[in-house]
């Protein structure tokens, strides 16, 4: 009988659901999370037929230069701004993501930032740790509520949709921008009214940011972006570091002419630019804006079944589900 395709899985995920990968296909994965180096990740890709990776695996034309049997690389996100598309099309190679599985999650996640930015949850958790709550202190830790201020939306996909779903409950109007404005009825159900960039940082109180990364939207928000938002402003950003140029952005927070900022995404992450660790207006979180349990086993599901459709098994056969480049199969 012939060997099984063999998949390889970047770094750990939820073994039960890998598992579904075991009839068909001869699986190994790491069993620790690291970043591999380029040459590490050509060498890991070479004897594999299908690869399930994350964001922190950049493959592109010289890490797939020596994978000749690779026919799917599975993303464990929606963001795809790891994988060079054009290179994996040219080497008939399928590229998928995980979409819509965690538009909520990450929704929440962005709503969460944005009221412990409102309310100085972090760095009120700090002082109570340092053990400097002595006495009640009726006039020390007042933040600003939300009730009443303007959303603005950079980014209205699915997950900004979703943000602009839940302002309702707080009575906040909601102000988006987007490349391409959205259908009526989207807009009346998200209750969101377009406007143009320059409008919409002006204009909101407080500012997501949920666009993808590409060349476009590299340093979309950076100094001269910062200098048109209100001094009273806070900034969220749930997308991708590089949206936003984080030097420009320490500099604005710590003159002051930026009120906040709350941040799960950086540039060059797991490092941060050391100016933001010594803020005490800015809210800080690991890239966990997608990391509920529900979620993330949606999102390994979804990559297994990615890679069954691909090698014909599963409900969507010969499809997977959620392919970015169509043009392969
Ligand atoms: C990460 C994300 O994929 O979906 C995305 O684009 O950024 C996240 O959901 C997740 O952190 C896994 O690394």
């Amino acid at each position: 009988m012939a060997d099984k395709p063999r998949v390889w899985v970047s770094r750990p995920t939820f073994p039960g659901i890998i598992a579904r990968l075991d009839p068909y296909f001869e699986v190994t994965g790491e069993s620790e999370e690291r970043r591999l180096s380029p040459a590490e990740l050509a060498a890991k890709l070479a004897d594999q037929d299908a690869a399930i990776v994350g964001l922190q695996d950049r493959i592109g034309a010289a890490e797939i230069a020596g994978a000749s049997r690779l026919r799917i690389v599975a993303n464990l996100g929606v963001g795809y701004d790891n994988l060079d598309l054009d290179a994996l099309s040219a080497s008939g190679i399928a590229a998928t993501n995980t979409p819509d599985v965690l538009n909520e999650s990450v929704a929440d996640y962005a709503w969460a930032l944005m009221l412990g930015a409102a309310r100085r949850m972090s760095a009120a958790e700090r002082w109570l740790r340092a053990g400097q709550w002595k006495s009640s202190e009726f006039t020390r830790w007042l933040g600003v509520d939300v009730r009443g201020r303007t959303l603005g939306i950079l980014g209205m996909g699915r997950i900004g949709q979703a943000i602009a779903r839940r302002a309702a409950g707080f009575g906040m109007p909601v102000l988006y921008h987007n490349r391409s404005r959205l259908p009526v009825e989207t807009e009346r159900e998200c209750n969101a009214s377009y406007v143009d960039k320059q409008q919409l940082l002006q204009t909101a109180d407080f500012l997501m940011l949920v666009l993808p990364l590409t060349a476009q939207s590299r340093h979309a928000i950076g100094a001269a972006e910062l200098a048109q938002m209100k001094p009273t402003a806070v900034l969220v950003n749930v997308a991708r570091g590089g949206i936003v140029d984080d030097k420009a952005l320490a500099t604005a927070l710590r003159e002051r002419r930026l009120a906040g900022a709350a941040l799960d995404v950086f540039e060059g992450e797991p490092a941060l630019y050391p100016g933001l660790l010594e803020l005490d207006n800015v809210v800080l979180s690991p890239h966990i804006a997608s990391a509920s349990t529900e979620t993330r086993r949606a999102m390994a599901a979804l990559a297994v079944d990615n890679v069954l459709a691909r090698f014909g098994h599963g409900p969507h056969a010969g499809r997977p589900p959620t392919i970015l480049n169509p043009n392969v199969l």
